[in-house]
């Protein structure tokens, strides 16, 4: 391994520098559990559970091992709400409801995704995680520092190298280069405009000459060779989340395993029509037809409630019309294997 991989393994207490990207929504402790059982690092990601869920999630790990291991969460700002944008895009998604059947005046409105806060770091101040991240930047100083008050390493996605710089001198401990390939949601914090994002191969070096922290290389990564070319660039450990989508610990639905392993999980787009965020998923036909990204979604994470009783209807027959199927651009790595038996795969060239 190189030095900088080494060196990362050592701080982290692993024994393989491959971090299984924290997935809200498709895992959770079963998956984290594997993964560092296996000498990678498990994540458990939290921006779906809600408190007692983290707490439970939590006590599963715990009582699980003792290995080193991630817990994960969305440090978005919540939007006020907006009532004329919101019943907007209800409208246009009228037809659908229609189709289906579904009375748009009996959907509640809902949250979908709920970023760290006080009592959420109340509870990770019982549990010390050795390791704790973040996605769209970081939550307030204040909230920071009673994290940092038990000395976990402290990670946060950068898209960019502006963002990469910013979260170095905002105290990150260690830097996760999301590439362009990325699945799920584009960590972007700094900028709103996706122009500005770039492909894994040209952000990754940028950003290890721009900052003095380790860099985790994220984005498109989906074997050993992917493993070691990251590396070889640079890259002090891997972040790897597609390829682990078909594990058996982890839960994504039956239409998100089977459009992984059909054609359709060739072409993918950033697309905000689930969230109000752009994240990377397999165009199906909300995306093709309303998206890939709409001016009028209502703003993060508000647009997940319109979207939900048209995908539970449509699973409920087994078409994913209406569902997110959050992928990177390379789903050739997925396989329907144990993830520790998928982390020692992925560790075969260092
Ligand atoms: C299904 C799915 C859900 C994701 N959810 C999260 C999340 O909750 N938190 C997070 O920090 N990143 C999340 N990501 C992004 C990953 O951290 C990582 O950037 C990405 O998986 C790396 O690219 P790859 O999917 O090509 O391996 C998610 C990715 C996928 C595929």
């Amino acid at each position: 391994m190189d030095a900088a991989a080494t060196a990362l393994c050592e701080r982290l207490g692993l024994e393989l520098p491959i971090i299984q990207a924290p997935m809200a929504g498709v895992q959770g402790s079963a998956l984290a559990l594997a993964v560092s059982g296996a000498g990678g690092l498990g994540s458990l990601p939290c921006a779906m559970l809600g408190h007692d869920g983290i707490r439970s999630e939590l006590s599963a790990i715990t009582a699980g091992s003792l290995k080193p291991y991630n817990v994960n969460f969305f440090c978005h700002t919540p939007p006020v709400p907006d009532v004329e944008r919101e019943t907007a895009w209800r409208r246009r998604l009228g037809p659908y409801y229609r189709e289906l059947g579904i009375d748009p005046e009996q959907i509640p409105a809902g949250a979908g995704r709920t970023p760290f806060d006080e009592l959420t770091a109340d509870i990770l101040s019982e549990f010390r995680p050795p390791v704790v991240s973040f996605h769209f930047g970081l939550p307030a100083p204040a909230l920071v520092a009673r994290v940092k008050a038990w000395g976990p390493m402290i990670l946060s996605s950068a898209t960019t190298v502006d963002e990469a710089r910013w979260l170095e001198a905002n105290g990150v401990d260690v830097i996760i280069a999301q590439g362009l390939e990325a699945g799920g949601h584009r960590g972007m914090f700094l900028s709103e405009d996706v122009t500005t994002q770039i492909g894994m191969f040209s952000l990754l070096p940028q950003i290890i000459e721009a900052v003095g922290v380790p860099v985790i290389a994220a984005g498109g990564i989906a074997d050993a060779t992917g493993v070691a070319a990251a590396l070889r660039l640079g890259a002090a450990a891997v972040q790897i989340g597609t390829s682990y989508l078909l594990c058996h610990e982890a839960t994504t639905s039956a239409v998100h395993r089977a459009a992984l392993t059909s054609a359709a999980a060739k072409h993918t787009a950033l697309t905000n029509v689930f969230t109000g965020r752009p994240a990377r998923g397999i165009v199906n036909r909300i995306v093709a037809e309303v998206g890939p990204l709409a001016p009028d979604a209502p703003r993060f994470p508000l647009a997940t409630s319109a979207i939900l009783p048209l995908r539970a209807k449509a699973e409920s027959v087994g078409s994913d019309a209406f569902s997110p199927l959050w992928s990177g651009q390379n789903a050739t790595g997925c396989k329907e294997i144990p993830a520790a038996a998928l982390t020692q795969e992925l560790a075969a060239k260092l």
